[in-house]
C-alpha cells in the first residue's frame, strides 16, 4: 500500500516534508524530483541502493546543500536552509554518513564543541567540560568510551556513537542519521534502536537510512523507497523482496545466478570431530565446486569455526583435512600454504581484514607479500600487471589501486577482501558474511563472482546472516546451534524458512 506523498500519516503536519527536490553534481543527476515526508513520534527509513540519493536528500534536509529545485517544509514550515546552523534552529539535526569529528581533538571536546561550558570570563572551563561530557555519555548509557580520550585513538564504531551522541544530546525535534549502523556491531546497533525507540516516545520524528533489512524491519514505521533520486513510494509493510524488486526494478530471480551443479565429488576441504572454544564435534566435506552454507542465528560458533579454520583459533580436538590430508595448523601461514583464504567480514572489515590506511594495491598483495619480495624487478612488474587486471576483474569502484582502502564503499571493500585470496590462488575460501550491509547491486556482483570461482574449481565456505541468500545460493546449507552443526539441509528441503526454523528450533522447545 503507498500513501500520499505529502502526508505524514495521522492529522499532525509533518515534522519534515521534501517536496520534489532535484539535485546535479554536474552531470549527474542526484535527486530527480525527489518527496516524501515523516511525522512527529515516527521513525522514518529510507531505502534505496547505492547511489539513489539518499545522502543527498538528507544533506538538503540538514542544510547542508542546497536544492536547484523543489521544497522542504520542516515543523509545517516552508523553509530555505543556508547552512546547517539554520537547520540546527528550526530543531532538525543530522548524523551525516560521513564522520564529522575532528580525530585530534577528545571525546569531550566534540561532544561539546560551540557549546563548551564557560567560567565568568567566558573561557572554556576544562574540568567541567570532561564531567558534562561524560554525564552527557552516562544518561545515554554509554561507559565505554572515555570523554578524555582523542578521537583518533577511539574504534570506529565508538567514533560513530558519539557522532550519534553529539547531535542527540542537542534534543533535536528532527533527528536525520545517514547509515548510522553501518560500522556498528550487534550491541551498538541494540543500544542505538533503544535510543531511537526512546526519542520515539517523546515525539521526535527521526529519519535514517540502512542497508540492513532486518533494521529496518525492526524499527521503521513508514519506509520510503528511493529509485534513481525520486521517491517509488512510501509504505507500512513491505516484504524485503519486494522492496528489493522496487528498489532495483529488478526482479528477485535475477538478483541471484544460477549456481551449477557439482561435476564430481571431489573432498577439499573436511572437519571430523572438530572442537574449539565455542564449536564442538563440527564434521563436514567440501567439495570442489561447491558453496556450501553456514547458517544459523548469531553467537553460535559460526565466528569460531570459520577462525579455526583459518589457524587462527586452537583447534582444542579433532582433524581439518585439505585434499584428503590432515593439516597441521599452528596458525594462519599454515592455513594460506594449504590453499585457503578467509574474508571475515563486517565485524573485521574495518580492523583486522583490511588495513584501511593502506592502499587498495597493497591490501589485495597482502598475502602474497613475501612471494612478491623474492620476485625480480621483471616478475614484480609482471604481478603488479595481474593485481591491475584482477581489479578490473573485480570491479572493484576506485580510480586508482593506490587509493587508501577505507576509501572504498563497504562492498568495494568486501571484493579486494576476497580478491587477496584469488591473488594468493587459494582454492578454498572461508567467505563469512561478505554481503552484509552492501547494496543490492554489489551484493549480486559478488555473487556472480562466488559462481565463477567454483566454477573454475575452487570450493567456498559461506557464512551468511541472511537465509534467502543461503538458500538461493548454496549446494547445501550446515545449520548451526550451540556450537555444533544442528541440521543438513539440501535441496528440495532447503529454503529460507527451513534453515530459520533449524536455527531457532530448541530455543523455542525450551
Ligand atoms: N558531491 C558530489 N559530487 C558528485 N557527485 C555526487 C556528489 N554527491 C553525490 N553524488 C552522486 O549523486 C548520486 C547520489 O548519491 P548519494 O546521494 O550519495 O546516494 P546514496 O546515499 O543513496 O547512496 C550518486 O550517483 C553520486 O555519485
Ligand atoms: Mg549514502
Amino acid at each position: 500500500m503507498t500513501e500520499s506523498e505529502a502526508t505524514a500519516g495521522g492529522g499532525s503536519p509533518p515534522a519534515v516534508a521534501a517536496v520534489k527536490l532535484a539535485k546535479s553534481f554536474g552531470g549527474v543527476r542526484a535527486l530527480n524530483g525527489a518527496s516524501f515526508a515523516a511525522a512527529p513520534g515516527e521513525v522514518h527509513a529510507l531505502v534505496g541502493e547505492n547511489g539513489a540519493g539518499k545522502s543527498t536528500l538528507i544533506k538538503i534536509l540538514g542544510g547542508r546543500l542546497r536544492p536547484d529545485a523543489g521544497s522542504m517544509r520542516l515543523k509545517g514550515e516552508a523553509v530555505e536552509l543556508h547552512g546547517p546552523g539554520e537547520a540546527h534552529r528550526r530543531g532538525a539535526w543530522t548524523v551525516f554518513q560521513e564522520l564529522t569529528l575532528l580525530p585530534w581533538m577528545t571525546v569531550a571536546e566534540n561532544l561539546l564543541l560551540g557549546d563548551e561550558p564557560r567560567g565568568a570570563l567566558g573561557l572554556i572551563v576544562r574540568r567541567r567540560m570532561s564531567r558534562d561530557a561524560d554525564a552527557a555519555l552516562a544518561r545515554l548509557g554509554i561507559r565505554h568510551i572515555d570523554p578524555d580520550a582523542l578521537v583518533e585513538d577511539i574504534p570506529l564504531a565508538a567514533r560513530q556513537i558519539v557522532e550519534i551522541v553529539r547531535v542527540v544530546i542537542r534534543e533535536p525535534a528532527i533527528l536525520l542519521l545517514d547509515e548510522p549502523t553501518s560500522s556498528l556491531g550487534e550491541h551498538e546497533v541494540a543500544w542505538l534502536f533503544d535510543l531511537i525507540r526512546e526519542l520515539r516516545a517523546q515525539q521526535t520524528c527521526i529519519v535514517f537510512t540502512s542497508h540492513r533489512w532486518n533494521e529496518i524491519a525492526s524499527i521503521a514505521d513508514r519506509i520510503t523507497i528511493f529509485r534513481n533520486g525520486a521517491e517509488v513510494g512510501t509504505y507500512r509493510a513491505i516484504e524485503e523482496r519486494e522492496a528489493i524488486t522496487l528498489m532495483t526494478g529488478q526482479r528477485l530471480d535475477t538478483l541471484f545466478p544460477p549456481v551449477p551443479p557439482l561435476a564430481a565429488e571431489v573432498p577439499m576441504l573436511e572437519a571430523q570431530g572438530l572442537a574449539a572454544p565455542g564449536i564442538s564435534a563440527i564434521g563436514f566435506t567440501l567439495r570442489r565446486g561447491e558453496i556450501l552454507g553456514v547458517g544459523g542465528l548469531t553467537g553460535h560458533g559460526h565466528r569460531e569455526l570459520f577462525l579455526t579454520l583459518f589457524g587462527a583459533l586452537r583447534a582444542e580436538r579433532g582433524t581439518i583435512l585439505v585434499g584428503g590430508e590432515a593439516l597441521r595448523l599452528r596458525g594462519p601461514r599454515d592455513a594460506i600454504r594449504a590453499g585457503l583464504g578467509i574474508a571475515l567480514v563486517p565485524e573485521d572489515r574495518k580492523t583486522e581484514g583490511l588495513l584501511l590506511p593502506m592502499t587498495i594495491r597493497d591490501n589485495l598483495t597482502l598475502a602474497i607479500l613475501e612471494r612478491i619480495s623474492r620476485l625480480g624487478v621483471i616478475e614484480a612488474g609482471a604481478e603488479a600487471e595481474r593485481t591491475r587486471r584482477l581489479a578490473d576483474a573485480l570491479q572493484i569502484k576506485t580510480p586508482s589501486l593506490m587509493q587508501p582502502a577505507g576509501s572504498l564503499s563497504g562492498g568495494n571493500q568486501q571484493k579486494v577482501l576476497i580478491g587477496r585470496w584469488l591473488l594468493a590462488e587459494s582454492r578454498i575460501l572461508l567467505l563469512y558474511d561478505v554481503t552484509r550491509g552492501v547494496d543490492i547491486a554489489t551484493k549480486h556482483e559478488i555473487y556472480e563472482l562466488m559462481v565463477r570461482l567454483i566454477g573454475e574449481g575452487r570450493a567456498i565456505l559461506f557464512y551468511s546472516s541472511d537465509a534467502e541468500e543461503l538458500a538461493h545460493l548454496c549446494h547445501r546449507v550446515l545449520v548451526m546451534r550451540e556450537g555444533r552443526i544442528a541440521a543438513e539441509l539440501a535441496a528440495p528441503n532447503l529454503s529460507a524458512e527451513a534453515i530459520v526454523a533449524a536455527a531457532v528450533r530448541d530455543s523455542l522447545a525450551a
